[in-house]
C-alpha cells in the first residue's frame, strides 16, 4: 500500500506556480490577482479563506479579501460581483459558500463572469467541462485528477466508482474520469444505490465524497483498489489542542491494508483542492481558458 501524499504534490505544484509567476513578472507581465468574498463568520469558511489568501502570498499572487457581515443583502453582493467582474486587474474571484439563507447562492454564482469563475461553479464552466471544452474545473475534482496523474495511476479502462453526486465534487469528478484524458468506466453511486457494497467492491478506483465519516469499511473495497477519500468532517476529539479533528469518509485502518494507493485525511485531497484554485487563477491570468 502506498500513501498518496497530497502535501508533497501540492508543495511541488506551488513551487511550479511560483516559478511561472516570476517568469511572467520578469517578462513585464501583470501579477496574477485573486479576490475572495467572505460573508459572516462561519468557522470553516474563515479557515478556508485564510488558507486561500496565504496560498496566494506563497506563490506570489496578489490577493484581495472582501468581507461582509451576515446581514448583507443579495443586492449588495450582486453589486460587488458586478464590480469585480469589471475590475481589469482581477484575474479571478470566488464567493465563499455557504451564504446566509436569505441570499440565493445560485443567483450569485450565475452573476459571476465565467471568465473569472476560478471556482468553476458557473453553469457555463460546468457545461464546457462536460463537453470537453477548456473550462475552469472545480477545485476538488481538478486536484484529484492531478494526484492520479502525478502518481501515474493507471485509469485507462479501469472501473471507477464515484460515491456521491454533489455539484462541486461527485458529478464533475464522474465526468472527468469518463473523458478521453482518463478513459475510466464510471459508475456514480449515491444514497439510493442498491447493493452499494457490491458496487464499491467492483471499483478499481473508488472516489468517496459522501460527507459521512468512516462510511466505507474494509469489506466494501476490492484488494488492490485505489481509494481517494474526499471526506473532511470535523469531529470532536480530546486528543487534539483544537478540540476537534478531521475524519474522512473511509475507515482508514480497515481499508488502507487492502489498497494499492490511498489518500489519508488530512494530507490527501485537501491540500490539492487548495492548489487547484491557484492553478485556475494562473490559467485565467495567462488567458488559457478564455482567449
Ligand atoms: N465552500 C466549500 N468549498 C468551497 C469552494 O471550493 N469554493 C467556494 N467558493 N466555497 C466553498
Amino acid at each position: 500500500m502506498e500513501l498518496i501524499d497530497g502535501n508533497k504534490i501540492a508543495a511541488e505544484i506551488k513551487t511550479e506556480i511560483a516559478e511561472e509567476v516570476k517568469t511572467i513578472i520578469a517578462n513585464g507581465g501583470k501579477q496574477p490577482h485573486l479576490a475572495a468574498i467572505l460573508v459572516g463568520h462561519d468557522g470553516g469558511s474563515e479557515t478556508y479563506v485564510a488558507y486561500k489568501i496565504k496560498d496566494c502570498e506563497a506563490v506570489g499572487f496578489k490577493s484581495t479579501l472582501i468581507r461582509y457581515e451576515d446581514d448583507v443583502t443579495e443586492e449588495e453582493l450582486l453589486a460587488k460581483v458586478d464590480e469585480l467582474n469589471r475590475d481589469e486587474d482581477l484575474d479571478g474571484f470566488i464567493v465563499q459558500l455557504p451564504l446566509p439563507k436569505h441570499i440565493s447562492e445560485q443567483k450569485i454564482i450565475e452573476a459571476i463572469d465565467p471568465k473569472k469563475d476560478v471556482d468553476g461553479f458557473h453553469p457555463i464552466n460546468v457545461g464546457r467541462m462536460v463537453i470537453g471544452l477548456p473550462s475552469f474545473v472545480s477545485a476538488t475534482p481538478y486536484g484529484i485528477v492531478e494526484l492520479l496523474k502525478r502518481y501515474k495511476i493507471e485509469t485507462n479502462g479501469k472501473n471507477c466508482v464515484v460515491l456521491g453526486r454533489s455539484n462541486i465534487v461527485g458529478r464533475p469528478m464522474s465526468v472527468l474520469m469518463s473523458q478521453k484524458a482518463m478513459n475510466a468506466t464510471v459508475t456514480v453511486a449515491h444514497s439510493r444505490t442498491e447493493n452499494l457494497k457490491e458496487v464499491c467492491k467492483s471499483a478499481d478506483i473508488l472516489i468517496v465524497a459522501m460527507g459521512v465519516p468512516e462510511f466505507v469499511k474494509g469489506d466494501m473495497v476490492k484488494e488492490g483498489a485505489v481509494v481517494i477519500d474526499v471526506g473532511t468532517t470535523r469531529v470532536k476529539s480530546d486528543q487534539t489542542q483544537s478540540g476537534w479533528k478531521l475524519k474522512g469518509d473511509v475507515l482508514f485502518e480497515e481499508v488502507a491494508p487492502k489498497c494499492s494507493y490511498i489518500t489519508p485525511v488530512p494530507g490527501g485531497v485537501g491540500p490539492m483542492t487548495r492548489t487547484s484554485l491557484l492553478l485556475n487563477t494562473l490559467l485565467s491570468a495567462k488567458k488559457e481558458i478564455y482567449k
